[in-house]
């Protein structure tokens, strides 16, 4: 019988020391060095990560924009406050979008489509998951009252792929800086021209710099663990 993943686990695959080092090395990089390009190897890591990411119910309902074309990182630009020194420079840019409240109704036809066509449920069987969605959202989530909070749901979703990814980044050795430094009315029209989003359907909610480092960090200043964990 195949051994399970924990069963397999030594310290030469990831070791305690590798994950600490990883966490110190990872910081938000201003800029980058333009002369290096992360490999195509370790790019489709990153997309890989953020891919087999969780996401409540399943739903994953963000997506990933990449964006190559240089005359869209100028466009961009004006509008993206925190990544000045991040655009011009970064190997690969990247811009998460996220449903918007109104996609993520139950009613709406994402829930049931995402389902139906990812997770290969019947129509019957997704129609019963999307009820018992609804059930959650209305009765425990108390989501349905304030409709828009649907879509910063979604974001949250996205953002657990985005800390995925820095955090696999860092393990190989690259640099990155999350950025929700622009105006997102802008970048959406942009978007849109660009036929990269529907803004009825997707937003853009936070943005992911990679590259390799050309300054060196600032020392790290975080609180003390017992600021920050209290146990009963
Ligand atoms: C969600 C998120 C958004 C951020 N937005 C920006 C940004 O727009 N521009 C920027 O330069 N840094 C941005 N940062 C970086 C933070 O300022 C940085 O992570 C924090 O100060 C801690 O420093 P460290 O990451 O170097 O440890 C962002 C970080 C996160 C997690």
């Amino acid at each position: 019988m195949t051994k399970v993943y924990y069963e397999c686990m030594d310290d030469d695959m990831v070791s305690k020391d590798h994950i600490q080092t990883a966490f110190n090395f990872r910081h938000a990089a201003k800029r980058f060095d333009g002369t290096k390009k992360i490999p195509d190897s370790e790019f489709e890591l990153l997309l890989e990560v953020a891919r087999l990411s969780p996401s409540s119910f399943g739903l994953e309902p963000w997506n990933i924009i990449v964006v190559n074309d240089d005359s869209f990182r100028k466009e961009l630009l004006p509008w993206c406050w925190g990544a000045q020194g991040q655009l011009p420079t970064a190997s690969h840019f990247v811009i998460f979008t996220a449903k918007t409240s109104a996609a993520m109704l139950p009613d709406a036809p994402y829930a049931k489509h995402a389902l139906q066509t990812v997770r290969g449920l019947s129509e019957t069987e997704a129609g019963e998951y999307v009820a018992f969605y609804k059930k959650w959202l209305t009765e425990d989530y108390g989501r349905l009252e304030a409709p828009q909070l649907l879509h910063e749901w979604a974001a949250r979703q996205a953002y657990i792929a985005l800390g995925n990814m820095m955090t696999v980044a860092a393990m190989r050795g690259i640099d990155s800086c999350a950025i929700e430094g622009f105006k997102i009315e802008k970048v959406s029209q942009l978007l849109e021209a660009r036929q990269c989003i529907v803004p009825k359907q997707d937003l853009p909610v936070v943005m992911l710099a990679l590259g390799y480092r050309i300054d060196p960090p600032k020392p790290k200043a975080r609180r003390v663990l017992n600021q920050i964990v209290k146990e009963v």
